[in-house]
């Protein structure tokens, strides 16, 4: 029988609640196919920075190296100062495993309300891999003559072409593998009949970042000569959010840079219907990964049994999924198209349910 052992970080805020109902479903699905995960708890968060002082260190990332994966809540808390929960634990786990893409899946169940006037469930199914580990992200910058008229402050933008390289070529397999036993359905016939399977979108601003996307626009062409089976589409970001919005159907995959791809995932996770729904996972492909619903803390609804624990309980979908237990992942993915539609909405205390009710129901829909 396999086992996984599995970190829980149930964080701040919502963080702890929505996990639980994630780990609900998780047991039972364990059980129903004969796996077991192998748990164990970490304080880290808000609440413990508060009382003692401690953020996250090099020995606790290095015992979260010996886990088969990473399961998060939402890291951040009202009480400390925006940054340093942000850097200290979220980023700096997902550098320090070099978790380098983040995997996010912008998909409409049947049932969920968009907010994209006439959009059904087969026009919002794409998802975005985001760069996890470089750019704007990276830190690299500085303030001169600080608190001065003169000031100015620096935040550079930095791309290695193997970091650049490594994320669109997990991009381009990730969109071969979606569509090896079925093309995408965006395809036209012409396409098809040319052999093509799925088609990749790299979300970039060359018009001005001539330096960084320009990288990015060569590394991206020179990769898509090994995956001749798949579109390489280009769109500049800005006109991204435009067809986020008017048209999603013409998406199958976007592949883009750390700082494009935090924004365009709030704007996409909007259109599938809310952070109620919107799961994500940070990939490393030959390491831990760390899988965390989209949504954050939340600090205004914890502890009142009324959010939507469903993007919490698809992250751990995910994650069962990079695992390879796939049929699971399977499962739980039915069992939350089955409870949703018993849902009045995803949003915030409005859902005709309880957080610890959908997490039940989506565990007895198994
Ligand atoms: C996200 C979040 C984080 C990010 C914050 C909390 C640092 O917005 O996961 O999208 O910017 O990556
Ligand atoms: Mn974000």
């Amino acid at each position: 029988m396999s086992t996984y052992k599995i970190a829980i970080i149930g964080g701040d805020g919502i963080g702890p609640e929505v996990i639980a109902e994630g780990l609900k479903v998780l047991n039972a699905v364990s059980t129903k196919h004969g796996f077991i995960l192998e748990k164990t708890e970490f304080a880290f968060g808000g609440e413990r920075h508060l009382k003692t002082g401690e953020i996250l260190s090099d020995s606790e990332v290095n015992r979260l190296k010996q886990f088969d994966a990473i399961y998060l809540g939402g890291i951040g808390h009202p009480k400390v100062k925006p940054g340093i929960l942000e850097k200290g634990i979220l980023l700096k786990l997902r550098f320090d495993l070099d978790q380098y893409i983040n995997l996010r899946p912008v998909k409409l169940y049947e049932n969920v309300e968009t907010p994209l006037k006439n959009k059904k469930p087969k026009d919002i199914d794409y998802v975005v891999i985001r760069e996890n580990t470089g750019g704007l992200y990276t830190g690299v910058g500085e303030f001169q003559n600080k608190g001065t008229p003169d000031e100015v402050a620096i935040q550079s933008m930095v791309y290695s072409r193997k970091q650049v390289e490594r994320c669109v070529r997990f991009a381009f397999d990730y969109i071969k593998n979606r569509h090896q036993n079925k093309p995408w359905q965006g395809l036209t016939k012409k396409e098809k009949d040319k052999g093509f399977i799925g088609k990749l979108t790299l979300c970039g601003k060359t018009n001005v970042l001539t330096f960084v996307y320009d990288l990015w626009d060569r590394t991206f062409h020179e990769v898509a000569k090994d995956y001749p089976e798949i579109i390489a589409d280009y769109c500049h970001v800005d006109a991204i959010c435009i067809y986020i919005v008017e048209s999603p159907q013409r998406f199958d995959g976007i592949v883009t840079g750390n700082m494009f791809g935090d924004i365009i995932t709030d704007l996409a996770a909007a259109t599938q219907g809310g952070m109620g729904v919107a799961p994500s996972g940070n990939i490393n492909p030959n390491g831990v990964s760390m899988f965390e619903p989209v949504h954050g803390t939340a600090p205004i609804f914890a502890g009142k049994n009324v959010v939507n624990p469903i993007a919490a309980i698809l992250t751990a979908q995910m994650m069962l999924k990079n695992l390879g237990e796939g049929k699971a992942a399977e499962d739980i993915e039915k069992a939350v198209g089955k409870v949703i539609k018993k849902m009045k909405s995803m949003l915030v205390d409005e859902m005709g349910f309880s957080t610890s009710e959908i997490g039940s129901m989506v565990a007895d829909n198994l």
